[in-house]
């Protein structure tokens, strides 16, 4: 089975071509899975994963342009879509899946035409895809097959749009427990990063000049932790970023340019983000007493914030072992840890082909009613 994977929601232009292989169900990691249309084990071959990148036109602006994005989504699609297949026979491909939201309005209008316009040509049938819930599933593209049941499970997807915590019963249920009351943790790298005046996407460069801080050693400067005690499960990242602002407000120039100040800021910032994310879901977890943590979205690529869990978990005494190089996994009979490889976390249309996958059955040939929806909640 092949499956087309179509994602415009923000400001990259992601198409990617996914093959699946059935495998016997002995071997099947779903094999527990109460879901008979989740039972069929798969090997999922990623024959292309192509992402075409508009950093560079937003970068001057700090963040996304919706307008600017649309126009580029519409200019990229057809290169994307081209380079992406240009190994196979387009006729081959089986089912298109396309994220129909959350994102920006204009811009997944974008991706969803395009997906119409594959179905009509080609006679598809279509999957719309919830991009949340595509940042969960990047998980599952690598993870080894094994006889182990992975739910419940707390998922921390965490990125430029959302930053939530999600309760996921098994595939395709889910409760959201928190989510951020006003901007992202990665909107919060994003702006910090501009204030200090950085270069956008800011969570790279932030994670870059925190690392050149010497041997990790405290710095003087101190942010606050917001909601960090709270019982909820909500965050709130915007009081943190004005509190970047005002101390980058109080310095000197000659300070506030100075590289030690930057790195400082930037080692700061990046462990105060970590301290409130790694606490908020270790409470999920324990609360709900489940069997796995799954992170995704951009910044779960952050070099420090997959230490920081993992050295967390294995504190617990949880043996770590790596079976693949896409994934690590974290093991034992208590909680498996499971994060994308780092490519994965950030925008990609190979995620959204594995949601497709696993939500073959919503396929449909009545394509022309799908919309897209800005506010899809999962
Ligand atoms: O998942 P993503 O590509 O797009 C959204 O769905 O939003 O996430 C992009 C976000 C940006 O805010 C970016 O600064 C952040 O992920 N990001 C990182 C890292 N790489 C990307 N944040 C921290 N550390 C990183 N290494
Ligand atoms: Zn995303």
């Amino acid at each position: 089975m092949k499956i087309l994977g179509i994602d415009t929601s923000c400001d990259d232009t992601c198409v990617a071509l996914l093959e699946i292989r059935n495998l016997t169900t002995a071997h099947s990691q779903w094999a527990g899975s109460p879901s008979p249309k989740f039972r069929a084990a798969a090997k999922f071959d990623i024959k292309s994963n192509v992402v075409s990148s508009q950093v560079k036109l937003h970068a001057k602006y700090g963040g996304v342009y919706p307008f600017l994005a649309k126009r580029e989504h519409q200019k990229n699609l057809p290169a994307v879509f081209k380079k992406a297949t240009k190994e196979i026979d387009v006729f081959k491909i089986d089912l298109v899946g396309v994220t129909i939201g959350p994102g920006l309005e204009p811009c997944l209008w974008q991706g969803v035409n395009f997906a119409k316009e594959l179905a009509k040509k080609f006679t598809l049938q279509i999957i719309p895809v919830n991009h949340v819930e595509a940042h969960i599933y990047a998980n599952f593209l690598n993870y080894v097959p094994r006889q182990r049941n992975l739910f419940p499970a707390i998922c921390l997807v965490v990125s430029g749009g959302h930053t939530q915590l999600i309760l996921m019963k098994n595939h395709g249920q889910y409760k959201i427990l928190g989510e951020t009351r006003d901007d992202a943790a990665g909107e919060c790298f994003d702006k910090a990063a501009r204030i200090l005046g950085l270069s956008y996407p800011g969570g790279p460069i932030i994670s870059k000049l925190a690392k050149k801080i010497n041997n990790g050693s405290p710095t003087s400067i101190i942010l606050p932790r917001p909601m960090i005690y709270q019982k909820n499960y909500d965050f709130s990242f915007s009081g943190l970023k004005t509190a970047v602002l005002y101390d980058f407000r109080s310095r000197s120039s000659k300070i506030r340019k100075s590289k030690e100040y930057i790195r400082s800021m930037c080692a700061e910032i990046q462990q105060a983000t970590i301290d409130v994310l790694i606490k908020k879901t270790l409470k999920a977890a324990k609360d709900f007493k489940v069997k796995s943590i799954i992170l995704g979205g951009g910044v779960a690529a952050n070099d420090e914030l997959r230490k920081q869990f993992s050295r967390k978990l294995k504190s617990k005494k949880i043996p770590s072992s790596s079976p693949s190089l896409w994934s690590s996994v974290i093991e034992n009979c208590k909680l498996n840890f499971l994060v994308p490889p780092k490519n994965l976390c950030t925008d990609n249309a190979a995620m959204v082909a594995v949601t497709a996958y696993f939500r073959r059955e919503e396929a449909t040939k009545n394509w022309q009613k799908i919309k897209v929806n800005a506010n899809l909640k999962i």
